[in-house]
């Protein structure tokens, strides 16, 4: 068969002939032409990545020293942290990475709701990253239990037992996933292997797609307008400039100040005050001790909340009105009867079985929903405008109110229990799912602004 023609010549025209080199670096870097308008939450993207290389590099070298069984565990992580050479440095920097991951993240999800970016033609962009959320959530529960401390054996324990509220799979699910009737051994020796191999692969597969899906439709902006919409003479967008160079030195720059401030806390604070690394995790697990306090990680903790919001009075008081107003709303706006037929059908599943089913099922369909919500967003949003810059004003406030009810269900989820904690993790659950619930009404009420042709730029 003969070769392909190429305009490249020696090593990489030997290459371009067998394999497309050149092509896939100009159709992603030097000729993928991206808005030129990208802000500071623009940095966020390239900086998962590069917080995604860092945690397999760390993780190859940890996997070198550390043992997964329920006997070694904890000593081969204290043996990687005074012993191995440098063993202290990669292990914070794995603990560490883990929150910057998390950080980085929430950080570049937030843009993707504030800028629209979820929008028609990138709803498989969007719907791509949930699923990497949820990989990534796996990744760090799995990941947690390695070190078997008293929180990675608690937690583990108390997450897992969640599932055995589910009706009748539950207690065999809890039993399957453990793999034994306890958290043991064998609980170890399979949340190492999701999280050292399957985990990673499907994530790695999940951020190509991503960005394969991204760059088929071209990045949005804080402007959230077309560039391909008004391109010069040769095809190429007017308001575009190409990634390479352009956004490779800026996004180096991004990496930089990302480096300087995950140094910082690498030096100077890796268990950051417990929200890290928890102190309860430096004591080896004991099956025959539950500690006083047991917490997820701060990353966890929203969605923690919210699975302890689920209390009988909050199904009763506080979800059945409001199942009920929703569907009413649904009835008195929705035209076509399908629409009301399957609200009215939900409500009555859902007030039935608050009645019915446990309200720790209840809080687990809770805390599951709170993630899965997110999937929605892009058949939710009814704005006519994508950017929050050409929104009605009021939005800017709804925005905001749902980003403090987010850090309100964090906080309380560090938490012991308290009363104030239970009634303010209440209203916050109401609020987080009111934000996407109602979103649907919301997002097309008001008086958007003006969308210029061009991206505003100024230089
Ligand atoms: C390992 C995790 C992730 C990596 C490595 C990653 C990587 C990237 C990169 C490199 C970009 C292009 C640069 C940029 O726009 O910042 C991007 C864009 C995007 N990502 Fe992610 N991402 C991750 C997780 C997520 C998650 C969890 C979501 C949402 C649930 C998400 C939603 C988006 C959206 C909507 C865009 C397009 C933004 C725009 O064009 O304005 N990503 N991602």
């Amino acid at each position: 068969m003969a070769l392909k023609e190429v305009t490249t010549t020696g090593l990489i025209g030997w290459v371009d002939q067998r394999f497309p080199l050149t092509a896939t670096v100009k159709a992603h870097l030097s000729e993928y032409y991206a808005p030129k308008n990208f802000n500071f939450w623009y940095f966020f993207g390239s900086l998962a990545i590069l917080v995604l290389v860092l945690q397999i590099v760390t993780g190859i070298f940890l996997v070198m020293h550390y043992k997964p069984s329920a006997t070694d565990a904890f000593a081969s992580v204290e043996y990687i942290m005074r012993d191995v050479p440098w063993g202290w440095l990669v292990r914070y920097m794995h603990s560490t990475g883990a929150s910057a991951f998390f950080v980085v993240v929430y950080l570049h999800m937030f843009r993707g709701l504030i800028y629209g970016s979820y929008r028609k033609p990138r709803e498989l962009v969007w719907v791509f990253g949930c699923l990497i959320f949820l990989c990534l959530m796996g990744e760090a529960f799995f990941g947690y239990l390695l070190p078997w401390g008293q929180m990675s054996y608690w937690g583990a324990q108390v997450i897992v037992n969640l599932f055995a509220a589910i009706p009748f799979i539950g207690p065999d699910l809890a039993l399957l996933i453990r793999g034994d009737f306890v958290v043991s051994d064998a609980t170890l020796n399979r949340f190492f292997s999701f999280h050292v191999i399957a985990i990673p692969l499907v994530l790695l597969g999940l951020v190509g797609a991503h960005i394969v899906a991204l760059h088929e439709v071209g990045s949005n902006n804080p402007d959230g307008v077309d560039i391909k919409a008004l391109k010069d003479s040769k095809g190429i967008p007017l308001d575009g400039i190409p990634f390479h160079p352009y956004y490779t030195v800026h996004d180096i720059m991004g990496a930089s100040v990302f480096f300087i401030i995950f140094s910082a806390v690498l030096f100077f604070a890796p268990e950051f005050g417990g929200y890290f690394l928890e102190y309860n995790n430096f004591v080896p697990a004991d099956p025959l001790k539950t500690p006083a306090h047991i917490a997820p990680v701060w990353y966890f903790t929203p969605f923690y909340s919210v699975l302890r919001a689920a209390t009988e009075d909050f199904l009763l008081y506080w979800l059945t009105p409001a199942v009920i107003a929703y569907t009413l709303l649904v009835f008195a706006t929705v035209k076509r009867s399908i629409g009301k037929v399957i609200a009215a059908a939900v409500a009555v599943a859902m007030i039935g079985g608050f009645f019915i089913l446990d309200a720790k099922f209840w809080g687990v369909v809770g805390m599951g929903a709170s993630v899965v919500i997110l999937f929605s967003l892009p058949w939710i949003d009814n704005s006519p405008v994508k950017s929050i810059r050409y929104r009605p004003g009021w939005h800017l406030y709804l925005y905001a109110l749902f980003v403090v009810a987010f850090v309100i269900l964090g906080y309380f989820g560090t938490q012991p229990p308290s009363e104030i904690g239970g009634v303010l993790s209440k209203i916050c659950t109401l609020i987080y799912f009111g934000f996407f619930a109602l979103m649907p009404w919301w997002s097309e009420m008001g008086e958007a602004k003006m969308v210029p042709t061009r991206v505003t730029f100024a230089h």
